[in-house]
């Protein structure tokens, strides 16, 4: 996820979370071959690796920009780019990036020709349903199934509502009939229980991506796998204060004074704080911190007074109208 999931956090992430088998990187805007800078890769050079495999994501649509970029990558030791067709920001959709390409199947159809034929990697597109309108994906899929991709990765919300409403499962099980390859689910799987379901209703898939969810309970996917008791509560905070200590601290290495690393600290808490019983009152004391030298003392503070109280089981009536 852009401006969070950074390098410094897929690594700390690791050193204290498990049941993540695979990273995805925030995208990476594609630019002309002379522009390919070792800046513009950094975050995904390998040394900087958390141990995860680790997917990185491109977002355009010029494709001999595309492929120079996976020569980069391949040349990085990277096999398979996820190419995003999916992020529903105003600015990146009127450029025609991102789910700006869906309502165009004749434009993705000549990019995909030129990509999946010249890259040196395997591709894989993550969708959603459309800008405006579902039945963008259904006339764009006929087109996805004509290459070899790796999967396609689903989000079942429109452009235009961003990450509103809910999940629309209806239009992913349409979607997922009409692919032809690998599918990934995306979208809403914040609790276990709602994982279960939308692995109940989609029994063979066996790929979720998870995004703000994982981000607030860094626990799901142990949850999911079964790798911890949920309800410990104590131990929970005490994970996510040990967490939080080594993200701060490799930001406070490499970012230079205190607004840097409290813009940072700010992004992370607008996830992280959710779980947490006082979780709401330490996000708003934080938005005015102004120094590292508060912000420690006002996270020690609240970290001592949480307790873990992550997304309750929402009830059967509005989990029926997500599913
Ligand atoms: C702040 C933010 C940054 C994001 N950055 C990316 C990104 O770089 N690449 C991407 O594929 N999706 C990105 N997403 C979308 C998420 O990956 C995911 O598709 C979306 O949040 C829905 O899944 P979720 O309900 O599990 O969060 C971003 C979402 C947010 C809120």
């Amino acid at each position: 996820m852009r401006g969070i999931t950074t390098m410094h956090y897929r690594q700390a992430f690791v050193r204290h979370f498990q049941g993540l088998d695979i990273e995805m990187a925030p995208f990476i805007p594609t630019v002309s071959a002379d522009r390919i800078n070792p800046k513009l890769l950094r975050d995904i050079l390998p040394e900087n690796n958390s141990g995860l495999p680790l997917i990185p994501q491109l977002i355009g649509n010029k494709a001999n920009d595309f492929v120079l970029m996976c020569h980069a990558l391949k040349d990085l030791g990277y096999d398979e780019v996820n190419w995003n067709m999916g992020c529903p920001h105003k600015p990146i959709r009127k450029k025609q990036r991102g789910a700006g390409l869906l309502p165009h199947p004749d434009l993705v159809d000549g990019l995909l020709e030129k990509v999946c034929g010249q890259s040196p990697c395997r591709i894989s597109v993550k969708v959603r349903l459309g800008v405006a309108d579902k039945a963008e994906l259904q006339k764009l899929i006929p087109v996805l199934n004509r290459y070899p991709l790796s999967e396609v990765i689903v989000h079942p919300r429109t452009a235009e509502q961003m990450y509103d409403g809910s999940v629309d499962l209806d239009a992913f099980a349409e979607a997922y009939e009409l692919l032809e390859g690998p599918v990934c689910y995306n979208g809403d799987i914040d609790r276990r229980s709602f994982y279960s379901h939308v692995h109940e209703r989609f029994p063979e898939i066996t790929r979720f991506m998870l995004g703000r969810g994982l981000l607030a309970n860094p626990f799901l996917c142990e949850e999911i796998k079964n790798l911890t008791q949920s309800g410990v509560t104590g131990n929970q905070v005490e994970r996510i204060t040990a967490f939080h200590e080594d993200l701060l601290s490799h930001y406070e290495q490499i970012l230079h004074g205190d607004h840097p690393v409290l813009g940072k600290m700010k992004e992370f808490w607008t996830y992280q704080s959710k779980p947490l019983s006082n979780g709401r009152q330490l996000f708003k004391k934080l938005k005015k911190t102004q120094t590292l030298h508060s912000y420690k003392a006002i996270v020690r503070e609240f970290l001592s007074g949480a307790q873990w109280t992550p997304a309750p089981c929402p009830d059967p009536a509005s989990l029926y109208n997500c599913l």
